[in-house]
């Protein structure tokens, strides 16, 4: 069976900065992959390079088998993965509701004609999207806040809108950059409890986080990298335990 999400020996160098450096994973369907690893360790610049933000200069992406290296994040979004940025990006003068019916537009089989003149097809699939996006926001925990402007949204909750967004693109994996980043303990129980739910509609979840409560909870493997490199991968338990993780944590302040 082909892996979900798998990379070969994928590379960005930034100048003379190698950002990613030969990174070989797999992502099985339905799994909780973490990635975990000092600040400026290349998370995110991998994030980056599996959805297409960044074109890697090494090495190959593959979603379902499929290479999707070269594949505009657009693109790589309509084949089924999504993802939530380390700094929020939302629409901050729309509300909530919109957040995510903005998410759903790719998903709409309508030309610009039939939004233009509000065809049958236009209203039924607005319909269909507002009862969808009304779900999504009720799953992530925002139904009293769907109206609400997304700069109006406390910090969490705005995690929690990226999320629904992300959702109503359809993906089969999830891509999550710092979920639970500035948030308190009770808060990131929540999000714990959030990514299990999400598990539990079928998705494959990539997990970057620094609360290592967070990981060790959820995590069904671990994927440590240090300067852009991988320097070990495993169960929790494996990873916990790997001398070379507890060194390059000990020889920094996270
Ligand atoms: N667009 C860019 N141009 C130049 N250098 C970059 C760029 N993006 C990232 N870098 C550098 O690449 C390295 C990896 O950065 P990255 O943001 O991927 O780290 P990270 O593991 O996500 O860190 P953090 O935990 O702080 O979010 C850092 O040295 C960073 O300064
Ligand atoms: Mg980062």
């Amino acid at each position: 069976m082909k892996a979900l999400l798998h990379t070969s020996r994928l590379g960005k160098t930034f100048g003379g900065l190698k950002a990613v450096q030969s990174i070989d994973l797999t992502v099985e369907s339905n799994q909780v992959f973490s990635i975990i690893g000092p600040n400026g360790a290349g998370k995110t610049t991998l994030f980056n390079c599996l959805s297409g933000i960044y074109t890697a200069d090494q090495g190959d992406v593959y979603f379902e088998g499929i290479q999707i290296t070269h594949l505009r994040p657009h693109q790589i979004c309509h084949l089924g993965l999504a993802r939530t940025f380390q700094n929020i990006r939302l629409f901050p003068g729309l509300t909530a509701l919109e957040n995510v019916m903005v998410g759903q537009f790719h998903r709409r089989s309508l030309q610009p004609m039939g939004i233009l003149f509000k065809s049958r097809n236009y209203l039924n699939e607005e319909a269909v999207g507002y009862e969808a996006a009304l779900e999504l926001l009720d799953f992530v925990g925002l139904r009293d806040a769907v109206n609400t402007g997304a700069r109006n949204l406390a910090y969490g909750l705005q995690r929690r809108l990226e999320i629904a967004r992300a959702l109503a693109t359809s993906p089969r994996i999830l891509l999550l950059d710092e979920p639970a980043a500035g948030m308190n303990p009770n808060e990131a129980a929540e999000m714990v409890d959030l990514i299990q739910r999400l598990r539990g509609r079928g998705l494959a979840i990539v997990l970057i986080e620094h609360h290592m409560k967070v990981v060790m909870q959820i995590s069904d493997r671990i994927m440590v990298l240090d300067h852009g490199e991988t320097i070990s991968t495993g169960t929790p338990e494996e990873v916990r335990n790997d001398p070379k993780v507890i060194a390059a944590y000990l020889g920094k302040e996270s």
